[in-house]
């Protein structure tokens, strides 16, 4: 059984790097914002917007626990998600975790280059958006940290970073 857990900061490519994995295995991708909007029928924007940030983490807490029991997996999970609750001991005891790491400066160039919305940094941009990803990159990073495996992640600008980045990770995972 296979189950393939992606944490790690808005930006560090989770989505991208999931749906490859999990093709390139022959297992279902999930991502936990896509389960969220579709369970829920509003978009996380939209969530955050009308019932606040908290009542997001209650929504998002109680997905994980619906999708993480999925056999055959692979889910990539909000940057948010390992940093509440038990969330990062509930996925560690459930699969094999994956932090992708990525700097400051990697994560604020994806940001730039994806059309998401994302509520948390919608308003900034350049130096700003720099500098909050260094502050709560720093204070994400002991609760990314506690996944079993890290993987570091550069700029995944083209098909052939992604690939590499699948190879990286299999050899890692040994699947
Ligand atoms: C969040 C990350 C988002 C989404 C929400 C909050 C966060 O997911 O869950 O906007 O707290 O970092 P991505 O990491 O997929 O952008």
């Amino acid at each position: 059984m296979t189950r393939i857990i992606l944490v790690g900061y808005m930006g560090s490519g989770k989505t991208t790097v999931g749906r490859q994995l999990a093709m390139a295995l022959g297992v279902s991708f999930y991502d936990l914002d896509w389960y969220i909007e579709i369970r829920y029928r509003r978009s996380v924007s939209q969530i955050f917007r009308e019932d606040g940030e908290e009542h997001f983490r209650q929504l998002e807490y109680n997905m994980l626990h619906e999708v993480a029991e999925f056999e055959d997996v692979v889910l990539s999970c909000g940057g948010g998600t390992p940093c509440y609750f038990d969330n990062m001991q509930y996925m560690n005891s459930l699969g094999e975790t994956v932090y992708l790491k990525a700097s400051p400066e990697v994560l604020a160039a994806h940001l730039k280059m994806a059309r998401v919305e994302r509520p948390l940094i919608k308003n900034k941009s350049g130096e700003e958006l720099l500098t909050y990803i260094r502050e709560s990159l720093s204070e994400r990073e002991p609760f990314y940290m506690q996944a079993k495996h890290v993987i570091n992640v550069d700029l995944l600008d083209n098909f052939e970073k992604i690939a590499l980045t699948i190879d990286l990770l299999r050899r890692e995972l040994g699947v």
